[in-house]
């Protein structure tokens, strides 16, 4: 199983490159790598677990923070509405795509954190508020999905990862703090 020891941080050249595209059908490494960063996260919203392994919290992971430069995601985020119901979104995407996104944009009230990055970046990270993407399953099967709000945020934070970008670098250096009247805060 992933620790926070398979994880690498800020500074890490990995996290800067573009990474490439996952070729089909996928070889059992690249499918293991998607279920062990899907577990990582499931393990680390799992109080018991969370303190054993000395996990921290996490709702999605890309590839490239584990030093794999490739096009791979997983995201799993609890409904926090129902306690225990049906996660708002679980998945591995491979090849993950933005395909349109609304005009209105949002950003997290609390700002946003990364297991790539052990310190606080307080400041508004502005993205769009929803999104429709396109990916791939571990069969090759193809998904297009709409997503608004918190899940959209994670998306595009992990996105970014396959990118080279950290989510600091939309932080404005001079007023963190600072977000147009149109921009939904969400809390
Ligand atoms: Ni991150």
């Amino acid at each position: 199983m992933l620790t926070m020891k398979d994880i690498i941080r800020e500074g890490h050249p990995t996290l800067r490159a573009v990474a490439e595209e996952v070729v089909f059908p996928l070889s059992d490494d690249m499918i293991k790598l998607g279920q062990d960063m899907h577990d990582f996260l499931k393990n680390s919203q799992d109080p018991v677990l969370a303190k054993k392994y000395e996990l921290r919290g996490g709702v999605g992971l890309a590839a490239p923070q584990l030093n794999f430069s490739k096009r791979i995601i997983a995201v799993e985020i609890p409904n926090m509405e129902e306690e225990n119901g049906k996660p708002l979104l679980s998945a591995v995407m491979y090849n993950p795509k933005l395909v349109s996104h609304s005009v209105q944009q949002a950003c997290l009230e609390e700002g946003e954190g990364c297991l790539s990055v052990d310190r606080p970046v307080p400041g508004y990270v502005v993205r769009q508020a929803r999104i429709t993407l396109t990916y791939q399953d571990a069969q090759g099967t193809q998904h297009k999905i709409r997503l608004k709000n918190y899940a959209a945020i994670v998306v595009q934070h992990e996105l970014d990862h396959l990118n080279g970008i950290m989510f600091y670098d939309h932080i404005n250096d001079k007023e963190p703090f600072f977000a147009p009247d149109d921009v939904l805060l969400i809390n």
